[in-house]
């Protein structure tokens, strides 16, 4: 069942219904103002730090779903009343759509004959969300109409907002002045920023304190002013400051009245104290509001959006007969990818704000997918990673966007971490060609007096996996690698102690085949850079402990059928025949593959069928089966989980990718694009009754077959599963492959297709690319001519010209 449908000219997923199986979000800003709005507006706003500096309130978790805040709106006529998104009022409509684009969303819902649209966006450069409203009387006679806004604000840090009720209720300022609301309260220090919500209208009333507006047992879906038709005209005085304008207008029959509505966040710079307690420097407010002083100048600002998305989306352009595929790969996943990349796993409808900041691991995988886009943008966040890793290769799990300083609440000790660094590095120079980032003075901890290149933090991850090899030569998993809930060393004997914290044995020797794959993998990718850069000893050391690696994988690390997954820190199998459950794990058959182990004797191909066979479903793969159905103190939290869900045997979108990949490596294009079809979410859109989430964002995980709700989606939007895929698909089958010294074509496709054409800029070039398929094959370029010219391999040269170059690609 379809709850909306795709509008792929405008570039918008478009909802039919207020009442989606579950909230249906979007993002606006893609800077430093980030928002987060559901199809009925439900939602929340911050700046730069979900965490630290939250701007509006929103309770997780709320009942009712999707009430835990937002920008709402209320029309008001003649004693009835209600929300053009549905919700909060939640009055029957007589329509409702509500269209999800590139960085804004529009909601537009009729009643009484009365219709409001209300278009919401981050305009670019710009410090706040403009909402354009359209009031529009579709009746034949005159109506006097109001409209109210409202918003909550959020003490700044949404984790105190959340708990520290003895200080909070205390603490809240508020300054009105003419149609602007300023919130100014102050959070512990003193500091110079505020939020303010305008009309570029004339009010008839206004409302600050929540309490006056929505009455004291009242709620968002019938407050008390709004019911009454009439504001308070409240000032805060602590408890919970918010924000509500009251307009009233006459409107004619067929007449249309527009405001823009500005929620913005200004920080003046830290010298420029404030004056006296409470007196704040408006002049920034002031300046945006003049931005967007008519509704002309938000269209504009809109249309400046519009343009510049369709400008990073044309970076790689397909055109293939399935137009599914298309907007898949054209439009979704590579919006997907900015927001993720933006947002790491901090805020999400799962991802509280509070919880996450950027990920060592997270964000470096996220620059895979977004590097194309905007790379100046990559580069940064690469030394910004990179400036958090520690002297000896270990990295800092995550980190706070706002400080950009390694949380010592989380600490290090993934033993994966650092080799994602490499693959971020890599995948930036292979996109540029900027091998000057390998220069940057890079500090450890943050700490500039022990910075060192850039080089030589990547050689510190490749040495941080040789440094820490267990009893068999794999590596160290840590407190635990890719997996998170793999935690192999942490097993607690304590009651009531954390399995991620607690390590209760000496030995801790527990290794992970999926590092070691990924070492095969990732090492290799190290060495060619070593060579582009003319370290040919640093080249042919890497290459040599990568080809050990390979052996002792081959030797240790092989089941007989597929790749094991860990040794436990008993020696123990993890993810073996011998095992009583769990005894196939997916991720290390991936990487292991990708890395080239048991490609000349035919185990990768075994260990790929052995996938296919014990993990497939029809809506992906399972991570691991058969699944837990016992804790097992030594493997930790995976087998917590009830069957079926997140790391025990859910279908995990993110490391279906590799097995994607994997496959076009072997070459084997049919079974890659099967895979790629069972989780892209456009090709899911059909079921959203039982997958629930967005059909246009790719979810972490959904249920496996061991699961009772198999097949149902959790946690949308933020997962690296946006890169990998963007990865699987446009390099790893279409491709397209940006490469050291041009871009490749290697498809790896269906036999079936005829061909496809891509258009992608790489290096300031622009190349068309058309594949043909003549001789229905998966995988081998057999001709390549590029402008006309037969060119010798498969990897097209480099122009530099800033032109347009027509290559035609002959499979076969
Ligand atoms: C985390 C990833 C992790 C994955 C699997 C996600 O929630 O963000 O870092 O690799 O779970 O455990």
């Amino acid at each position: 069942m379809k709850f909306g449908y795709f509008d792929d000219v405008n570039k918008e997923y478009v909802i039919t219904t207020p009442t989606t199986p579950y909230p249906w979000i979007n993002y606006l800003g893609s800077q430093e103002f980030f928002s987060l709005i559901s199809n009925t507006a439900g939602g929340y706003s911050f700046y730069k730090d979900a965490k630290l500096r939250r701007i509006t309130r929103f309770r997780y978790n709320n009942v009712p779903l999707d009430l835990g805040g937002g920008r709402y709106y209320y029309l008001y006529d003649e004693g009835d009343f209600w929300s053009p998104g549905w919700a909060p009022a939640k009055k029957e409509l007589q329509s409702y759509e509500c269209r999800h684009g590139m960085g804004y969303t529009t909601i537009k819902g009729k009643r009484n004959d009365v219709s409001t649209e209300v278009t919401f966006f981050v305009p670019l450069n710009f410090n706040g969300e403009v909402h354009k409203v359209v009031v529009k009387n579709e009746s034949d006679k005159a109506k006097t109409l109001k409209l109210f806004s409202f918003l909550e604000w959020c003490l700044w840090n949404a984790d105190d907002d959340d708990r520290n009720f003895q200080r909070n209720f205390s603490t809240g300022e508020v300054e009105i002045k003419g149609s602007v609301i300023y919130h100014k309260t102050e959070y512990k220090e003193r500091r110079n920023h505020y939020a303010f919500f305008s009309v570029n209208a004339p009010i008839a009333g206004f409302d600050s304190d929540r309490e006056s507006f929505i009455g004291t047992y009242g709620g968002f879906d019938a407050p008390k002013a709004v019911v009454a038709g009439q504001s308070n005209n409240s000032v805060a005085d602590g408890w919970s400051p918010c924000a509500s304008h009251c307009l009233e207008m006459e409107l004619q029959p067929g007449e249309t009245k527009e405001y823009v509505f500005i929620l913005g966040y200004v920080e003046n710079p830290v010298e420029d104290k404030w004056e006296s307690k409470g007196v704040i420097n408006k002049t920034k407010a002031e300046a945006m509001i003049a931005q967007f002083a008519t509704t002309a100048d938000a269209d504009k600002a809109l249309a400046e959006l519009k343009a510049d998305w369709d400008r990073l989306l044309s970076k790689y352009i397909l055109e293939s007969g399935e137009e599914k595929l298309n907007r898949q790969v054209n439009i979704w996943n590579q919006y997907q990818c900015m927001v993720t990349f933006n947002l790491s796993r901090s805020a999400s409808y799962f991802e509280s704000g509070v919880g996450r900041g950027m990920g060592f691991r997270d964000s470096n995988q996220d620059i895979l997918g977004f590097v194309h886009q905007i790379p100046d943008r990559a580069r940064e966040r690469i030394i910004d990673i990179a400036s958090t890793q520690l002297q000896d290769g270990g990295a800092y799990h995550q980190y706070q966007p706002l400080t950009k300083r390694g949380n010592d609440a989380i600490g290090g000790n993934f033993n994966d971490d650092p080799l994602w660094l490499i693959l971020a590095v890599v995948a930036y120079v292979k996109e540029t060609g900027d091998y000057s980032i390998l220069d940057v003075m890079t500090p450890f901890d943050n700490d500039m007096s022990v910075a060192t290149p850039l080089k030589d933090h990547l050689k510190r991850s490749f040495d941080h996996v040789i440094n820490n090899l267990g009893p068999h030569g794999l590596p160290l998993i840590g407190r635990a690698d890719w997996n998170d809930c793999l935690n192999l060393n942490c097993f607690s004997t304590e009651p009531g102690e954390s399995f991620q914290t607690t390590t209760s044995k000496d030995g801790r020797v527990a290794e992970s085949v999926m590092i070691a794959g990924m070492f095969t993998y990732i090492g290799g990718l190290y060495a060619r850079l070593m060579e582009k850069v003319g370290d040919m000893d640093e080249a042919k050391r890497a290459d040599s402990e990568v080809d050990k690696m390979r052996e002792v994988i081959m030797k240790d690390g092989w089941d007989g059928k597929w790749f094991i997954r860990a040794y436990d820190d008993f020696g123990k199998k993890v993810g073996s025949e011998e095992c009583e459950e769990g005894k196939i794990f997916i991720e290390s058959q991936g990487f292991c593959v990708m890395g080239g182990c048991g490609i000349e004797d035919g185990k990768a191909i075994e260990a790929l069928d052995s996938v296919e066979e014990r993990l497939g479903t029809k809506y992906g793969l399972v991570l691991n089966n058969p699944a837990f159905t016992r804790y097992v103190v030594e493997y930790g939290e995976i087998s917590t989980y009830p069957a079926g869900y997140k790391e025990n045997a859910g279908i995990f979108c993110h490391n279906n990718a590799w097995i994607m990949c994997a496959e076009a490596c072997v070459g084997r294009g049919d079974k890659a694009y099967d895979y790629y079809t069972r989780i892209a979410p456009a090709f899911l859109e059909d079921i959203s009754e039982i997958h629930r989430l967005e059909p246009y964002v790719y979810p972490q995980m959904a249920a496996g077959k061991d699961a009772r709700r198999f097949g149902e989606a959790k946690n949308s939007w933020l997962t690296g599963t946006a890169s990998w895929n963007f990865v699987a698909i446009s390099q790893f089958i279409l491709g397209i492959q940006p490469d050291f010294d041009g871009l490749k074509i290697d498809p790896a496709i269906p036999k079936a297709w005829d061909g496809y054409k891509v258009t992608r800029e790489f290096r300031g070039d622009i190349f068309e690319v058309e594949v043909k398929n003549p001789n229905h094959v998966s995988k081998g370029v057999s001709s390549l001519v590029v402008d006309g010219k037969e060119v010798a391999g498969n990897v097209i040269p480099m122009f530099n010209d800033g032109k347009r170059h027509t290559v035609v690609a002959t499979m076969g």
